[in-house]
């Protein structure tokens, strides 16, 4: 039955690795790899009120997703969340609760995991230590009895696609770890799926590496076009990285945005807490103005807040530290402004970061740009903070306690 599969999938790498593109024949793209638009799978996967309990717990809690084909779809969140239950019931290694999977709009309850045209890259390579690369990347061709031409020639494709050609004769521990992942990924893709699980591929490399890799894995993404879904703890990975995000917490999904939508207007104080350092503070909703903006007190303060919900009450407004502007003290006053003090700063290389206390008695982070000008605000400098009303944002708080009001009533 699988060779079946195979074989109905086209007998080429390139064919397996089919776009989204909607294309109806065969184009070939720049970097020489056929893609396929429409064929045996576009990649498209639709999670449906997805549940996977173990026992009263539920790891996986009532997700619905719609990822078409093409796309690079990162799940972002700390341990624990969900994340690897998630894929595991994509790729069938694990059954879910209730709900339902459509790979290419069929569901696949009840297909096994061969059979979903569905590939995983997991963390630890899992390659064969015994076997040379060459045939650690055949091993699921000549399982499934494709002739040895067709295998020479395929791992030949995919070999080159993860450009480690020279490398075919290597024994896994001949190899660095992020090499060895190249041939993991190209095991994968050998196989032709029309959708790619990476459940944290990098996450055993080191940091300099990690970004060499994210930067081709992304490349190589562009090239064959096929769905990846890909599990991260790293935000700054799913950031660079992504089409798409979902950032997950406790089972269910926080938000589903690109990377820019999500880091510049995070829908909840989670995943503004979450993603990139944001300046959190108590505020009182008053409504809106006559042009839409939100108006809000923090402290004794009224301020406008061009960007987010206004549910009116108690809510929390949320500004990047970047976005935090610093004026000399005795500035002109104006709109959204507070009086400060600047607590301490912190050298980061190529950015100061400041903590300074607002006259409404918290502190706020200010990121200043390190213009190898001397930093013009020392500890003790009272200051004027301005909090552009385009960048301050109202959010809907999801009642989830943040980690510092953890710590704080602890
Ligand atoms: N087979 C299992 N039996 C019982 N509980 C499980 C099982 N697999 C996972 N869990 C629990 O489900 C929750 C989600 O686990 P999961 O592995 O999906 O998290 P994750 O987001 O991938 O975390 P990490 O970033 O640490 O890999 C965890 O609380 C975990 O302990
Ligand atoms: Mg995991």
């Amino acid at each position: 039955m699988k060779q079946q599969v195979l074989q109905r999938n086209g007998t080429i790498i390139s064919q397996a690795l089919a776009g989204s593109g909607g294309a109806t024949g065969m184009e070939r793209s720049h970097s020489g790899v056929a893609r396929k638009g429409a064929g045996v799978g576009s990649g498209d996967v639709e999670l449906i009120n997805l549940i996977k309990a173990f026992g009263t717990m539920r790891a996986v809690d009532d997700i619905s997703l719609h990822i078409p084909g093409g796309e690079f779809f990162s799940l972002l969140g700390s341990s624990g969340c969900g994340k690897t239950t998630t894929l595991r019931m994509i790729a069938g290694f694990e059954q879910p609760s209730s709900g339902q999977i459509l790979l290419d709009g069929v569901d696949m309850t009840g297909t096994p995991p061969h059979r979903r045209h569905v590939n995983t890259v997991f963390q630890n390579y899992a390659l064969f230590p015994h076997l040379n690369v060459f045939d650690n990347v055949a091993f699921g061709l000549r399982r499934a009895r494709i002739d040895p031409a067709q295998v020479r020639r395929r791992v030949g494709e995919a070999l080159e696609l993860v450009q480690l050609t020279a490398f075919e004769k290597r024994k896994p521990a001949q190899m660095s770890g992020g090499q060895q992942q190249r041939v993991a990924l190209a095991r994968a893709l050998v196989l032709k799926p029309a959708v790619l699980l990476l459940d944290e591929p990098l996450g055993a490399l080191d940091a300099r590496l990690r970004k060499q890799l994210q930067v081709e894995l992304k490349t190589l993404q562009q090239q064959v076009g096929i769905t990846f879904i890909y599990v991260t703890h790293d935000q700054e990975e799913a950031l660079t990285m992504s089409d798409r995000i979902a950032i997950m917490s406790n089972g269910h999904i926080e938000q589903v945005a690109t990377p820019q939508e999500m880091y510049e207007a995070p829908a909840t104080v989670f995943v503004a807490d979450f993603l990139g350092v944001s300046n959190l503070m108590e505020a009182t909703s008053l409504g809106l103005d006559a042009r839409g903006h939100c108006r809000i007190k923090l402290g004794s303060f009224d301020l406008l807040a061009e960007r987010g919900a206004a549910p009116g009450g108690n809510t929390k407004a949320t500004i990047r530290p970047e976005r935090v502007r610093l004026e000399p003290h005795g500035s002109a006053a104006g709109e959204n402004r507070i009086p400060g003090m600047v607590e301490r700063w912190v050298y980061l290389g190529n950015a100061v970061q400041l903590i300074v206390r607002l006259a409404t008695g918290v502190t706020i982070q200010a990121l200043m740009q390190n213009s190898g000008d001397e930093i013009p605000y020392a500890a003790g400098t009272p200051v004027q903070v301005h909090l552009p009303p385009a960048a301050l944002r109202i959010l809907t708080d999801t009642g989830v306690k943040l980690a510092s009001e953890i710590a704080a009533t602890e």
